[in-house]
Parts: structure tokens; C-alpha cells; sequence
């Protein structure tokens, strides 16, 4: 494919960084632009190894901003955007749901509103990639998929956001015919994960001998998939998914928090030396989140159908791998986790 020049938002979080590293590896004919409000969830050593690439540059700015999305559109003119700027923490939407409709719905809606300006007249040179959770689609019961037919149903101020930042990105397809096309992914893990996730913030307690919080009962259902994965299939459907399409992302790989947490402790125990069952011994039932969805569970058949992707990794690889990164990563955690983290701990976890 000929030169591109793509702005990707949200690059410096968990999964926009590991985009931004795949399309700078692997397009270096594209200029990769990573548009960025460094919040507390962005970080630039996330992506260290390329921060020195000819084709890779950042820019600094808040998508709530209008008047600067419009300038940087002017200033760069680029010929897609893959946006995966938002908050993404449901527990924080529970505190605080009007800054997910700033970023999440108003951010996506100035972002379709440069485009719209700036492409004007050549929509169908452009793309607007729109990067979603499969959390829009609400909660399931014991049996059945998320397929792209479903019905949104969300129910946390998140997923709400995320919702209704999709029905934007449609609708500006729709009315305008900007080329745009969605893509509702189940839960990543991997890399890089700020630790107020599950996953990483199990292996940061664990390792620290901390409680690790189970939410109810622990029997709430996940379906998770590999980070680079992800990356992969944004990949994928950027460049091959037709204007106006939307494709889910998973691969049925459904575990019980419960189940996941004592296979984390289990591969704690063994990378830590720690004698079989130590870890465990750290789980601590506590509050359930309010509204908490039941199970999330994606069919991705169109995409391995009409794409042919599909995950390259094992769950209890990916995991192993993940606890390396995390064990080997000691200063990338004990930056995250200082300061405001501590704060953000306390009052999520203290009276729980
Ligand atoms: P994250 O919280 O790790 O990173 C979000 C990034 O967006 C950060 O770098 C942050 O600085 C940036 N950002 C936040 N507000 C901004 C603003 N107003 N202007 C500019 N930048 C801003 O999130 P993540 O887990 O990497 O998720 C990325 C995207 O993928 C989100 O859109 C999320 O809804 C979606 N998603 C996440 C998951 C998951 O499991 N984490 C699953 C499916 C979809
Ligand atoms: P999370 O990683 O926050 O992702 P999401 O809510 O977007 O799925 O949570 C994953 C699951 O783990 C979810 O069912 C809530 C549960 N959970 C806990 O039990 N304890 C915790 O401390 C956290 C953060 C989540």
C-alpha cells in the first residue's frame, strides 16, 4: 500500500501502544502520529522502542479540545484516523460517568467532526476507524454469543459511552458517508495493562503480598484475548473491512474470575518460588460492582470467515507471558502504581 499518513488516538495506553508499535513495524511507509492527552492511563515508555522511528511521532492533545483536533487535522492532514482514545475503566465511570461522555462521546464526535471538515469532498480516500468493547452489547446469561446483529443493551456509564460513541461514528457514515468502520472487542490482556485491570492489578498484589479483590462471587464470565492479537485484527480489518462495516473481535476464551485468578496463582507460585498455593491464599471476596455484567462472550465467526484471522495464543501462554513482562518490568510498575494509584486504591478499595 502507497504512503499513509495515520493519527492514531490513545496511543500511549494499553492497547493503542501496542497498534502504534505494529503499524510502525510493519508499514514503515506510513507516518504513525500518536494523538495522546497523556491522562493517567497514557504513558510514552510504553512504546520506548520506537520512539526513535523515522516514521513515528507524537503529538500531545486532548480530544476534548475541538478548536485543537480541528488544527491538527488542518496542520497534518492525515488520511485515516484508528481511534482508541477513551476511558476505559468501568469502575471509574461508576465515580465519575460525566468524564466518559467528555472523552468518550464528545472526544469521538469532535474527532468525526475534523474528519468530516478535512475530507471532505474525498471521503472515500479517507477511514475512520473506530476502536470498541464488546461491552456495548450488555450482558449474557449462561449460554449464547455476541454477534454484530446483537442489540447494544449497555448498562455501565462505560459501556453507555462507548455505545453511544459507536451510534456517532455510524451515523456520521451514515448522513455524511464518511468511511468509517467499528470494531467490538472482548477483554485484552497483556502488556502494558495499567493495574487498575484485573489482571495486572491481581499481579501487582500478588506479588506484593497484598488481598487480591474478587468482586461477588467471583463467577462473573470474561472472555479474554491477547493484546497483540488485537492489534493484529485492528490490522486486519483497517485495511481489508469494507466502508460501514463492523466486526467483533474474540476468541472464545471465556474464564470465571474466580478460575482465572487461581491459574494467575498458580503461575505466580511457580515464577516467584513461592510453595503451591501461597498465592491463593491472598483472595479476598469483597463488594460486587454495581450493575456488574454477568458474562461477556464474542463470536468472531465473521471475522475468521471473511478476514481469516484468528488468535495465535493459548490463555495459559499468553498469561505466562504476561506475568514475565510484569515480573521483569519492576520500574514500569513502580511508576504507574506511585502516587496518584495509591490514592485511586484507597478509595476503591478501602471500605469494599
Ligand atoms: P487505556 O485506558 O489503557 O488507554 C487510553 C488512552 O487514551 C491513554 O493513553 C489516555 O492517555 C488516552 N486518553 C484518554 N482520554 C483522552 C483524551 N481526552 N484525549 C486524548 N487521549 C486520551 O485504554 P485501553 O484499555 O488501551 O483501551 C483502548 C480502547 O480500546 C478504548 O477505546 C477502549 O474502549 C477499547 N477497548 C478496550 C478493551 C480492554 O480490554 N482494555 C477491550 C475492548 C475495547
Ligand atoms: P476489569 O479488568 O475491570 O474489566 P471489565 O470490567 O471491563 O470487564 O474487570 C474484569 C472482571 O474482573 C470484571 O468481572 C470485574 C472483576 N474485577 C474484580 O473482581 N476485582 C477487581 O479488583 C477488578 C478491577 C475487577
Amino acid at each position: 500500500m502507497s504512503n499513509k499518513k495515520i493519527i492514531i488516538t490513545g496511543g500511549a495506553g494499553f492497547i493503542g501502544s501496542h497498534v502504534v508499535r505494529r503499524f510502525v513495524n510493519q508499514y514503515p511507509n506510513y507516518d504513525i502520529i500518536n494523538l495522546d492527552a497523556l491522562t493517567y492511563a497514557g504513558n510514552l515508555a510504553n512504546l520506548k522502542d520506537v520512539e526513535d522511528k523515522p516514521n513515528y511521532s507524537f503529538v500531545k492533545a486532548d480530544i476534548r479540545d475541538a478548536v485543537l483536533i480541528d488544527e491538527i487535522f488542518a496542520t497534518h492532514k492525515p488520511d485515516a484516523v484508528i481511534h482508541l482514545a477513551a476511558e476505559s475503566h468501568v469502575d471509574r465511570s461508576i465515580e465519575d460517568p460525566l468524564a466518559f461522555v467528555q472523552t468518550n462521546v464528545i472526544g469521538t464526535v469532535n474527532l468525526l467532526n475534523a474528519a468530516r471538515k478535512h475530507w471532505k469532498g474525498e471521503y472515500d480516500k479517507h477511514r475512520f476507524y473506530h476502536v470498541s468493547t464488546d461491552e456495548v452489547y450488555g450482558a449474557l446469561g449462561k449460554e449464547g454469543f455476541f454477534t454484530e446483529k446483537t442489540a447494544y443493551d449497555p448498562h455501565s456509564p462505560y459501556s453507555a459511552s462507548k455505545a453511544s460513541s459507536d451510534h456517532f461514528v455510524r451515523a456520521y457514515h451514515d448522513t455524511y458517508g464518511i468511511d468509517t468502520v467499528v470494531s467490538n472487542c472482548s477483554n485484552n490482556y497483556g502488556a502494558n495493562h495499567f493495574p487498575e485491570k484485573l489482571i495486572p492489578l491481581s499481579i501487582n498484589n500478588i506479588q506484593n503480598n497484598k488481598p487480591i479483590p474478587i468482586y461477588g462471587k467471583g463467577e462473573n464470565v470474561r472472555d479474554w484475548l491477547w493484546v497483540e492479537d488485537h492489534a493484529r485484527a485492528i490490522d486486519v480489518i483497517f485495511h481489508n473491512a469494507k466502508t460501514g462495516e463492523t466486526f467483533n473481535i474474540g476468541g472464545h476464551n471465556e474464564w470465571t474470575n474466580i478460575d482465572l485468578i487461581k491459574l494467575l496463582c498458580k503461575i505466580m507460585d511457580k515464577k516467584l518460588d513461592r510453595e503451591a498455593g501461597t498465592s491463593e491464599k491472598l483472595i479476598t471476596y469483597v463488594q460486587d460492582r454495581a450493575g456488574h455484567d454477568l458474562r461477556y462472550a464474542i463470536d468472531p465467526t465473521k471475522l475468521q470467515n471473511e478476514l481469516g484471522w484468528k488468535p495465535s495464543l493459548q490463555f495459559e501462554e499468553g498469561l505466562e507471558k504476561t506475568v514475565d513482562w510484569y515480573l521483569s518490568n519492576q520500574e514500569w510498575l513502580n511508576n504507574v502504581t506511585s502516587g496518584a494509584y495509591q490514592k485511586y486504591y484507597e478509595n476503591q478499595y478501602q471500605n469494599r
